[in-house]
């Protein structure tokens, strides 16, 4: 049988971190993964994740099956962070969730979910799009289609272009794949009045929003970075919502996410939680334990969901300062070219617009990796490789 198997690509992401390990070279710089690294370049552990870690370690008496659906706790949270307790679809009861295997299981059951209701349904990515959407969607089995949304030409949205495929091309009923905030792997996200002019879309012409959202908290705020979601799930019948807590939380190892369900109507949404239920033990039979109950008890007790709220600022604040010290720094090496992108874009990437060559030329000439498309961690950037990077881009960038 394994004769028959043809070699394949491997996940570009993943193929550039095991290109990383293997370089011997000493001075080398990991922009590959979206993992948050602090000044001295580690991925630190929050204070608030030890802090309920140490209260589940003395709490925990059993180690038995938690359910298909995970954490209860963690499930009546998820929807709350996402939406906001004022929610109407909250108050009206037609909001469901269960955890899941990190953000990515939450897109495969979602996934598997549309194609066990209709099958082939077509699903519509940005492009580009996380490197993963496509392999989750296509391995689900649905049909895969593209709306326009970087803009190579300034490094930012296509916005027009993307309002006039989903007026014209997007048929009602399908399926399509937003990402709340942070966009991955670009950083440029929709303004507050494009995502009211495309919820005027989606809601007249019925088709179907899923919403990533793995970002939550890294790009402007907590609250801020789900206005345009909370907009949109005021404003349409039914929705999916994918989350992770992977990098809110820096609990990326524990495969910690959640799935939400926005039904049109209560009794609408009973059937689906089942299917979901269905799908999931199908799937992987019930998610891992230990990043849920991390979660539930900083959300539990107020001083570790103060704290971590504050790190999160710091994490937050520590991104966007180094997007201002690498537009500086280019700056100060005479790059003529319009850096504003640097500091224009969201969250942990930016989306350099570096051709293969120019990607190539950076790894093997200053050992600076990041994802083939171009796509930069930010948050890996620190005071002692910022401007070893920048000599590296503004080398590119000439
Ligand atoms: C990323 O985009 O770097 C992260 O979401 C990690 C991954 O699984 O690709």
């Amino acid at each position: 049988m394994f004769a028959e198997i043809e070699p394949r690509a491997v996940d570009p992401i993943m193929a550039m971190m095991a290109a990383f390990r293997a370089d011997p070279r000493e001075l080398k710089v990991d922009l590959i993964v979206g993992v948050y690294k602090d000044d001295a370049g580690r991925v630190p552990v929050m204070r608030a994740v030890k802090g309920a870690e140490a209260v589940t370690l003395k709490t925990e008496d059993t180690k038995t099956y938690v359910g298909i659906a995970g954490d209860a706790e963690l499930n009546e949270r998820t929807p709350r962070m996402l939406l906001g307790d004022g929610h109407p679809a909250l108050a009206a009861g037609r909001i469901g969730a269960v955890q899941t295997v990190g953000g990515s299981g939450a897109l495969r059951v979602a996934c598997d979910l549309i194609a066990s209701t209709k099958p082939g349904a077509t699903i519509w990515v940005s492009s580009p799009t996380w490197a993963n959407h496509v392999p989750v969607a296509r391995a689900a089995g649905l049909t895969i289609r593209e709306y326009p949304y970087f803009r190579a030409s300034d490094r930012g949205l296509d916005f027009d272009g993307m309002l006039a495929c989903l007026t014209n091309d997007v048929a009602p009923g399908d399926v399509v794949l937003l990402h709340a905030c942070c966009h991955n792997p670009t950083g440029v996200d929709l303004k507050p009045a494009q995502w009211e002019e495309i919820t005027q879309v989606i809601a007249d012409r019925g088709l179907f929003p899923f919403v990533d959202c793995a970002y939550q908290g890294l790009g402007h705020g907590l609250e801020e970075d789900v206005a345009g979601l909370r907009h949109l799930a005021a404003h349409v019948p039914e929705m999916l919502i994918a989350s992770s807590y992977s990098k809110n939380f820096g609990i990326y190892r524990e495969r910690t996410g959640g799935l939400t369900v926005l039904a049109e109507t209560p009794d609408q949404l009973k059937p689906v939680m089942a299917q979901l239920n269905a799908t999931i033990r199908a799937n992987y039979s019930m998610p891992p334990n230990h990043g849920a109950r991390i979660v539930a008890e900083v959300f539990a007790d107020d001083a570790l969901h103060a704290d971590w709220e504050a790190e999160l600022t710091e994490v937050r604040e520590r991104i966007a300062q180094m997007r201002r010290e690498l537009r500086a720094k280019l700056e100060e090496r005479q790059v003529t070219a319009d850096l504003s992108f640097v500091t224009d874009q969201v969250g942990m990437f930016s989306y350099t617009g570096f051709t293969p060559e120019q990607v190539q030329m950076v790894r093997e000439e200053y050992g600076i990796y990041m994802a083939s498309d171009g796509r930069i961690n930010v948050a890996a950037l620190c005071s002692t490789n910022i401007d070893h990077v920048a000599d590296g881009f503004a080398a590119a960038l000439r």
